[in-house]
């Protein structure tokens, strides 16, 4: 795709409001387009100590053009204060254009499928809450289903994605345009910062990403995958400072 050219779509994933999107800015934050809802979504585990759920945390005020530290190194965070000018983080895009499935694996099951692409994953854990993802696809029953099913959608990054084998479409819900600061209190450091509802991100080059329902774009400076999360946050135990 080239710059202004329509966006791809991936399938199953309802578009926000266009007004709604990301700019990755060169070297810099991300800037907020329109005014998305923005809060701390803190990953909360289970009994045994597995992701299991989400809780809602503080909210954080947004603008049209709201400025997003992407450097790790704000004192303000979530927003930028001009850090990045002396960090010294590399923050170049290195993340294809090329839509998410063209690399991903697929584990067929009896029911459903499932794609798999782990160069976007965001190490949030819901696929392997004592059970694991790619062995529940491959399981005959409806609670293998159902729990396969929940398992992707809370993955925060979209790398996984069950699909229904009757249909061939992948089994996703339309979401609210929202962006979340996820904390990761088991693992002791914050995440990314978490895209739900189709948003469109638009690189620095001005070209846009494939548009999915559910992204995760790296705030630790940190990841290979820029501007996507690779899970590298949890190995240098990013800390944003906010309440978990
Ligand atoms: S926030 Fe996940 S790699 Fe940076």
């Amino acid at each position: 795709m080239t710059e202004n050219a329509k966006p791809e779509i991936q399938i199953g994933t309802v578009e926000s409001d266009p007004s709604i999107y990301i700019e990755v800015t060169r070297d810099g934050p991300y800037i907020v387009h329109g005014v998305p809802p923005l809060h701390v979504e803190v990953i909360t585990p289970n009994s045994t100590g597995h992701s299991w759920t989400y809780t809602e945390g503080q909210a954080f005020a947004v603008k049209n053009g709201t400025a997003l530290c992407r450097c790790g190194h704000s004192r303000n965070k979530p927003y930028c204060d001009g850090s990045h000018l002396k960090a010294g983080v590399n923050l170049t895009e290195t993340a294809p254009f090329t839509p998410m499935l063209d690399g991903a694996q697929e584990i067929d099951g009896p029911v459903v499928s499932l794609t798999d692409n782990e160069a976007y994953c965001a190490f949030a854990r819901f696929c392997d809450n004592g059970n694991r993802i790619w062995n529940e696809v491959q399981m005959p029953g409806e609670q293998h289903v159902k729990l396969a099913v929940y398992m992707a959608h809370h993955c925060p990054s979209g790398r996984l994605i069950v699909w229904d084998n009757a249909t061939r479409q992948p089994i996703e819900t339309p979401q609210p345009a929202t962006l979340s600061l996820l904390e990761d209190p088991v693992e002791q450091c914050s995440g990314p910062l978490a895209l739900d509802g189709g948003i469109r991100v638009q690189s620095a080059s001005g070209e846009s990403y494939e548009i999915r329902n559910r992204q995760t774009l790296c705030r630790c400076g940190a990841s290979s995958n820029k501007p996507f999360c690779d899970g590298s946050h949890a190995s240098i135990k990013f800390q944003d400072g906010l309440e978990r």
